[in-house]
C-alpha cells in the first residue's frame, strides 16, 4: 500500500512537471521570436570601417578592430595606411604606416610602448618619435586621432 501511495505519488509529480514543462518551452520559444539575444549592429560597416575622403571612421566594437579597445592593443591598418595603438587613458593615437627611412610598410611590430621596423631596426615610441634607428630617421608621420563611444574617428 505504501508503495502504491509513493507511486502514484510521483507519477502525479511527473505529469504536473511534464505539463509545465511543455508549457515553459512553448513561453521561451515565444519569447525568442521576441528579442534576439545577439541583434546586428546596422551602424558598424562588415569591415569595420568606412572612409569620407581622408577621414576614417573605426569601430571598436568590429573584431577586427576589437584590441584597441585595451592599453597596448595595437593594429597595422593597411587598407587605411596606418598603424593605431591604444596608449592608455582611453587614448588612440595614428601614424602613417610608412616608415620614415625608407618607406617600409608592413614589418611593423609593437612592443613595450614601440613600434618596431623589421625593415632595418628603426624604433619608435608610442608618440611617434624616433628612438633609434638608421640615420637621418625622422619620426612618424601623425594623424588626429579622437575617440568617442568606441568610434574612432582619424583624420588624415
Ligand atoms: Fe624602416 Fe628602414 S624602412 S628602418
Amino acid at each position: 500500500m505504501k508503495d502504491r501511495r509513493k507511486f502514484l505519488k510521483n507519477a502525479g509529480s511527473t505529469a504536473l512537471f511534464a505539463s509545465l514543462g511543455s508549457s515553459f518551452f512553448i513561453s521561451c520559444d515565444d519569447a525568442s521570436d521576441d528579442a534576439s539575444p545577439n541583434p546586428p549592429d546596422n551602424n558598424v560597416p562588415e569591415e569595420g570601417y568606412s572612409v569620407d575622403g581622408n577621414v576614417y571612421t573605426i569601430y571598436l566594437t568590429h573584431s577586427s578592430f576589437s584590441n584597441l579597445q585595451s592599453a597596448g592593443g595595437w593594429k597595422r591598418f593597411d587598407e587605411g595606411a596606418m598603424l593605431l595603438v591604444n596608449v592608455g587613458q582611453n587614448i588612440i593615437r595614428a601614424f602613417s604606416n610608412a616608415c620614415p627611412h625608407q618607406g617600409c610598410k608592413t614589418s611593423w611590430s609593437y612592443s613595450n610602448e614601440k613600434f618596431n621596423c623589421g625593415c632595418h631596426g628603426a624604433i619608435f615610441d608610442n608618440s611617434g618619435n624616433i628612438i633609434t634607428g638608421p640615420g637621418g630617421t625622422g619620426d612618424l608621420t601623425s594623424h588626429n586621432a579622437v575617440l568617442k563611444d568606441n568610434v574612432l574617428t582619424v583624420t588624415k
